[in-house]
């Protein structure tokens, strides 16, 4: 099934402070991606991989082209979404792992996580599923090997390898239609790069289409069903 289906997606950058320099980064980009796969984008730094994700995340609006997305609700233009549907899809069918955490300051890491899962059932009251929320949460830290001194500390403070586990949690802790990956595993040792190569695993067999960038080529090949130029 397509999850994903990027039409000649085109896209520039106004450099104000270089007297409007127009800077060309996406050309007429097209990609379909299926329920099951992982597609990793390749490329030298500067090629555009990230801000294609940020399209794909409705964050950059794009010049001309669309990304149509199956979501849980219907078919949409991502390209053309108002950002109140972007909300809505970003609050359960589309999960983003950054390469940095922006998480809300004083929230703890474990609610940073558990919000996501709570936000995915607005059905049930958040008050009585917290406890549910946070024991879910808690189970992936665990796996993630992250201290349990930290799950009640707001992740400000965090290493770069722990924020980011922070981030991994909240991007897995519940399982989009698409997820999209920036660098996952950068700043993680290799036991923990093999938890989330297991995630991905997991997010694969339950039918989510993954969109990532991967340095660690051990990873990417572990990972990824295909391998497409961003150019
Ligand atoms: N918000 C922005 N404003 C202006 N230029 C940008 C912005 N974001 C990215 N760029 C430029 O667009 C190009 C692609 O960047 P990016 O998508 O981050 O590349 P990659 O992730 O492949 O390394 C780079 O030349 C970068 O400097
Ligand atoms: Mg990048």
């Amino acid at each position: 099934m397509t999850m994903l289906q990027i039409d000649s997606l085109s896209k520039h950058f106004t450099l104000h402070l270089r007297g409007g320099l127009e800077l060309p980064v996406l050309k007429q980009v097209s990609l379909e991606v299926q329920a099951g796969e992982c597609v990793a984008l390749l490329g030298a730094s500067g090629q555009g991989k990230s801000t294609l994700m940020k399209c794909l995340y409705g964050s950059y609006g794009a010049d001309s082209g669309a990304i149509w997305f199956d979501a849980s609700a219907g078919r949409i233009d991502i390209a053309q979404a108002t950002p109140q549907q972007m909300l809505a899809l970003r609050r359960k069918d589309i999960a983003y792992v950054s390469q940095f955490l922006r998480a809300v300051p004083r929230v703890p890491a474990l609610d940073v996580v558990a919000e996501r899962w709570l936000q995915a059932r607005p059905e049930l009251d958040a008050d009585e599923a917290q406890d549910e929320a946070r024991e879910e949460v808690r189970r992936l830290f665990a796996r993630l090997h992250l201290p349990e001194s930290l799950w009640d500390l707001p992740p400000a403070t965090f290493s770069g390898g722990e924020q980011q586990r922070v981030n991994i949690a909240r991007g897995f802790i519940e399982p989009a239609r698409l997820l999209l990956l920036d660098e996952p595993t950068a700043s993680l040792d290799a036991a923990n790069r093999r938890v989330v190569i297991e995630l991905i695993h997991q997010a694969r067999a339950a039918g989510t289409a993954i969109v990532g960038i991967f340095h660690d080529e051990e990873v990417r090949d572990a990972v990824a069903s295909r391998c497409v130029p961003v150019h």
